[in-house]
């Protein structure tokens, strides 16, 4: 459900804005819809008896941090089963990329999670074809720009985070990043200190989630600077509570993918008054959607006008925010500058 009464003019404004997602994992695009159709499709019962009662279990209440999460993503992993062959992943990266072409999202950085399909008994390849396949017809048909990061679950015991990379080197020319996802809790970012070492040396460029909230956050945050030496972090926003963070994260140029969603429990937008202090304190904060299929927040698109109206943000800053996003795309330097040039375009026409 949507709280936030959005006015007329912020939504067109939204709408015809270019935009950029950096921090979407593709199975976390499935939503309950598409989840039944893969569940017939491959024969798979589901725990639930339709999709209104799933819709309604997707309801249920934690405490905010770390327990949510954990729950959270015992719902997202249990989905994500339906997800069993090349085709699978070739229709949820359609599906979510023809939605971005409504949207007008003109670049995605797709995260996935190969742990989580091949200790189901799904191979790589069956994951890297339909994801490719996906991606293919996303810009042959909708003409979106997309590019992939592999995360590592940082749940599962760090040998099989070594397995992963060393399985995707056959893949390595269509994976531009290398991420870290799922449950925070006791798992600290320098428990993948080799893993990220390889990944950089075999010219992966570097991200990690820093969940909010999380227990240990500023410690992470910390480890993800010098020890993994990412050049982006997901979420990260408790990073303004700490002044060496603030001065280390704008001095290295860093990226930080905030996801102001709401879930079934919210009635609005959440984190937007950090996210302004972020700004406020120069960082390079961008606005994504993390799992839309999931979130009551649902895509970009849908996501940002209730953002913008939550948040107090101006079309400006909405329009920097984008401008990030395109600036810290994992791009060449040409694509780049001519997203960035159809940003400003569109901010010029609209008089911002
Ligand atoms: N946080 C951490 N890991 C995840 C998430 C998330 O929101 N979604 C999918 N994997
Ligand atoms: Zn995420």
């Amino acid at each position: 459900m949507d709280f936030t009464p959005v006015d007329p003019r912020t939504r067109e404004f939204v709408a015809g804005l270019p935009k950029a997602e950096l921090h979407l994992h593709i199975e976390g695009t499935l939503t309950p819809e598409l989840r039944w159709t893969l569940a017939a499709r491959n024969g798979i019962a589901q725990r639930h008896p339709d999709i209104q009662s799933l819709k309604a279990a997707m309801a249920f209440e934690a405490p905010d941090a770390p327990s949510y999460l954990t729950k959270f993503l015992a719902a997202y992993y249990e989905g994500i089963e339906v997800l069993r062959t090349a085709e699978d992943f070739r229709d949820i990266t359609v599906a979510y990329l023809a939605r971005c072409k409504e949207e007008n999202v003109l670049y995605a950085e797709l995260s996935f999670d190969p742990q989580a399909h091949t200790t189901r008994g799904v191979a790589i390849d069956a994951v890297m074809e339909g994801l490719a396949e996906g991606r293919r017809i996303g810009r042959a048909t909708h003409g979106i720009e997309t590019n992939l990061i592999l995360c590592i679950n940082r749940d599962r015991p760090i040998d099989t985070a070594m397995d992963a990379l060393v399985a995707a080197r056959p893949f390595r020319d269509e994976i531009v990043g290398f991420g870290l996802d799922s449950d925070e809790l006791n798992n600290p970012p320098i428990k993948f200190r080799e893993v990220y070492d390889r990944a950089r040396s075999e010219g992966y460029r570097l991200t990690a989630h820093c969940d909010v909230d999380q227990p240990a956050t500023r410690e992470n945050i910390r480890q993800c600077l010098d020890i993994l030496r990412v050049e982006r972090i997901d979420h990260g926003i408790n990073a303004i509570e700490e002044p060496s963070l603030v001065d280390d994260i704008r001095a290295r140029g860093i990226t930080l993918t905030a996801c102001p969603t709401w879930r079934p429990i919210d009635r609005a937008p959440r984190r937007v008054d950090r996210i302004r202090v972020m700004r406020e304190l120069g960082l390079k904060v961008t606005l994504n959607s993390d799992d839309p299929g999931l979130f009551s927040s649902g895509t970009l698109g849908r996501m940002l006008p209730a953002v913008a109206v939550a948040g107090d943000f101006s079309d400006r800053e909405m329009g920097e925010f984008m401008i990030n996003a395109f600036e810290g795309a994992w791009i060449d330097r040409e694509l780049r500058d001519a997203f960035v040039a159809r940003t400003r375009d569109y901010l010029a026409r609209a008089a911002v």
